[in-house]
């Protein structure tokens, strides 16, 4: 039987407002709109046409106990990066929900303006094969840690 082989992946979020959304996405996470149509927005990280896609929910809808959870974003970088990004959320006013300690790296919490949750994360060991040894040798760990913004 013939496997899906992924390349990339893209998200596609029900958000209140897709054009004010986008411009948080553009503002905080650096993205660039690349397309619209009537109740959405297109954004890309800068190489493919589109990574996230905004679509306008129904009015009244409510942030709910199924679907999404987070998506986590690999960062280019060390923990000071990290700890840069942090520093550019709480700068942006961005709700910042947690940090953590995964084994494998470090994870930052945030939420967009609807309460979609979002993970900057940096990789601590960056090979691959370590990573999925050391991720399930400690059961997948999120232990809270302390991360020191730096404003610089
Ligand atoms: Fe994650």
């Amino acid at each position: 039987m013939t496997k899906p082989v992924i390349v990339r992946t893209h998200l596609s979020l029900f958000v209140r407002d897709p054009e004010a959304s986008a411009e948080w996405f553009a503002d905080v996470l650096g993205m660039k709109i690349t397309a619209r149509g009537p109740q959405w927005v297109f954004l890309s990280f800068g190489r493919k046409h589109h990574d996230l896609a905004l679509i306008r929910a129904e009015d009244g809808a409510q942030q709910g106990g199924l679907g999404l959870q987070h998506y986590g974003l690999e960062i280019q970088g060390d923990v000071d990066d990290l700890r840069r990004l942090y520093g550019m959320l709480l700068s942006k006013g961005v709700k910042v929900v947690k940090t953590t300690d995964h084994k494998i790296g470090f994870g930052l919490y945030f939420e967009d303006p609807d309460g979609n949750r979002f993970e900057f994360f940096a990789e601590t060991i960056t090979d691959d094969e370590e990573g999925q040894r050391v991720l399930g040798e400690h059961n997948a760990p999120s232990e809270p840690v302390e991360l020191d913004p730096l404003y610089t």
